[in-house]
């Protein structure tokens, strides 16, 4: 491949990111730079990796073809004013700052081609999720190396507009920690019916994996999880005792205002970061050019 990619903040994801990009040989280490303000990181990270890592955000910004927005949310601010009107046209930014809208982003490095995405936790071992979002500015040769660049985490999926990555938040991304807290629930309560912890964390997280794959093969034939649990529920059995319990707990409520409250923090999130730019950002799509 014969473009080249930068990141500004060399943290966890970055590392991810640039660890995935080399084993998967979609890039070779020298089309690959980031920058980080702790020097000491900085090296570490060039010594690990064994690509170029300086301090200079500017000179990554000013010199790559997909530049990486990889910094904490309370960092993007900084970010953003360092590099507002500095990034080259032509160069396509990849956001993966949680709750940061592209008004935001566009309107405050006073760039149009700007995509966001949201990763999740299991992308750390490259068996995540990553949903997009891409803008019309976005060209479709662009689109397919962000493709490319996300992969390396796992699964991605484009969607057509920035709420859905607002839902994908709340859903792949807080699902990892509803997920484990299920998890918790369920090797609690397998050793509180005797089980050894040693045999439930066998038995729960076999379940888990087995079930999950199951439930994927059969969506793929369009069979519905609906029927799955059909399948292994006999009248009077064991199973239809279980699923009375946690209908009478209101589980799938529960589940739904979880859910229901991460999408609206992730709202509130993204309108609080506004809030703080009000005073710096544009209206990118009322500006003229780039
Ligand atoms: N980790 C995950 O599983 C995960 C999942 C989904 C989304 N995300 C998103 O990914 C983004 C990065 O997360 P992360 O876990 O990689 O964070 P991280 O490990 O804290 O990495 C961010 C790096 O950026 C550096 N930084 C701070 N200010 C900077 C600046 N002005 N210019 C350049 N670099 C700067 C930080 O340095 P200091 O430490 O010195 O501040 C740190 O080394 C976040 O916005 C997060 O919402 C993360």
């Amino acid at each position: 491949m014969n473009w080249t990619i930068g990141f500004i903040g060399a943290g966890v994801m970055a590392d991810v990111l640039i660890a995935g990009l080399l084993e998967e040989g979609v890039l070779t280490r020298d089309r690959i730079q980031a920058s980080d303000p702790s020097p000491a990181r900085a090296a570490a990270v060039q010594e690990r990796l064994g690509v170029a890592v300086g301090t200079d955000n500017k000179a990554v910004a000013t010199s790559v073809d997909l530049l990486v927005l990889a910094v904490k949310p309370q960092s993007l601010g900084a970010v953003l004013r360092q590099l507002s009107g500095v990034i080259p046209a032509e160069t396509v930014v990849l956001s993966i700052v949680a709750g940061a809208s592209l008004r935001v982003l566009r309107g405050g490095l006073r760039h149009k081609r700007v995509v966001r995405c949201m990763p999740n936790l299991p992308c750390r071992i490259r068996r995540g999720m990553t949903v997009w979002h891409a803008p019309a500015d976005v060209s479709a040769p662009d689109r397919e190396r962000v493709r490319a660049v996300l992969g390396v985490m796992g699964e991605e999926i484009a969607v057509g507009d920035e709420t859905q990555v607002d839902r994908a938040t709340a859903v792949s991304g807080s699902g990892p920690a509803i997920v484990g807290e299920f998890v918790k629930a369920f090797l609690e309560a397998a050793t509180y019916i005797g089980e050894s912890r040693a045999v439930a964390q066998e038995t729960v997280l076999a379940t888990l994996l087995g079930t999950a794959e199951m439930i994927r093969r059969a969506a793929d034939e369009g069979v519905h999880v609906a029927q799955l649990i059909d399948e292994v529920t006999s009248p009077g059995g064991t199973t239809s005792r279980s699923l009375q319990v946690l209908k009478r707990g209101a589980f799938h409520a529960t589940v739904t205002d979880a859910v229901e409250a991460a999408y609206i923090r992730t709202q509130e999130l993204g309108a609080s970061l506004e809030d703080q730019l009000a005073d710096f950002i544009v209206d990118e799509d009322a500006a003229p050019g780039q």
